[in-house]
């Protein structure tokens, strides 16, 4: 059975691999882990949890020993927008952990999984089925840092033997946690305001259209990719991963179907306009299907079914 550290268990991402991958292993077996203790009782109660900075290497490798940990998940990382305002920030949160994570990595041979994102290509990338292996020049420094990672990861798989993996995720919509200064936070809010307010007022212009993935689909890409037959992996750092892709009209009508009386309306924040114009409109995911069978579950329909279900409860 592995023994999992999390790092950034109370983010949008922790917040549900948490119990994903306590249900998978076994609560005892996934040690979760924030910089502060700002995070539900299912991730501080429902297995063990420790406040820890992933910035304090010493900190992680006295975990690591303790727990005899075999997997980090890091899923710490400063987000597009947030990191604009603090690039220095960025760049020393984003590359301090994946540091830290990787130099356990290569003294006590644990596996880590950090995320890249769609942000890490540019506006010189294909931007319409963004190929596996292509030109990576982003301009965000959120995006500079997961190409960095991405390229620090493959090193140290190729330098020192180290088994490290990761998958370029596209905007990730859930229910649970908000996401914490991206790009793509749009296509969470709109559920939100959609149930609240039935009007959303769009920061990215129509007709920019964006991956997204439904957050079952992340976590279990995640697991999947770390459960892949070593064997079997050409790539390692980062697979593109795709499930649906759409503009904020295709989202609202298809909110529409289900409320009909709902607008969207359009006060565009040009910041965040420019950086989702240097991202791709939809990846190619080729080699994560062929490589270690990817295969998302939803699709923009289905998700939009079960976001409205879920926001309809949590919002009462
Ligand atoms: N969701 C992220 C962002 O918008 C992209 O990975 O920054």
């Amino acid at each position: 059975m592995k023994k999992i550290l999390v790092l950034g268990a109370a983010g949008q991402i922790g917040s549900e691999l948490v119990p994903y991958l306590r249900n998978t292993y076994g609560a005892d077996n996934v040690v979760a882990t924030d910089v502060h203790r700002n995070c539900g009782p299912e991730i501080t109660e429902g297995g063990p949890f420790i406040t820890c900075d992933a910035l304090d290497g010493a900190k992680l490798n006295e975990i690591v020993d303790k727990y005899k940990i075999d997997t980090i998940y890091n899923l710490v990382a400063m987000l597009s927008a947030k990191a604009e305002a603090d690039p220095k920030f960025g760049w020393d949160l984003n590359m301090g952990v994946l540091f830290n994570c990787l130099e356990i990595a290569r003294e006590k041979g644990v596996a880590v999984f950090t995320p890249s994102s769609i942000g890490a290509f540019g506006p010189e990338t294909p931007m319409d089925g963004t190929p596996q292996d292509t030109i990576m020049r982003p301009k965000t420094i959120y995006g500079v840092s997961k190409v960095a990672g991405e390229l620090l990861a493959d090193y140290y798989v190729k330098r020192f033997g180290i088994d490290a993996r990761g998958v370029r995720y596209p905007g990730i919509i859930s229910y649970v946690t908000l996401p914490g200064g991206g790009t793509t936070d749009y296509a969470v809010e709109i559920y939100y305001d959609a149930i609240k307010k039935k009007t959303y007022s769009s920061n990215l212009k129509a007709g920019t259209f964006l991956d997204m993935m439904y957050m079952p689909d992340a976590l279990k890409a995640a697991v999947e990719v770390m459960e892949a037959d070593p064997a079997k992996l050409i790539h390692r750092n980062c697979f593109n991963v795709a499930s649906m892709s759409f503009d904020p009209e295709i989202i609202a009508n298809e909110i529409k179907k289900h409320i009909p009386d709902f607008t969207l309306t359009y006060d565009v924040n040009p910041m965040k306009q420019a950086i989702a114009e240097s991202w791709p409109n939809s990846m190619d995911d080729t080699a994560a299907r062929e490589e270690w069978g990817w295969n998302p579950t939803y699709n923009l329909e289905t998700m939009t079914v079960d976001m409205l279900a879920k926001l309809k409860v949590k919002l009462k």
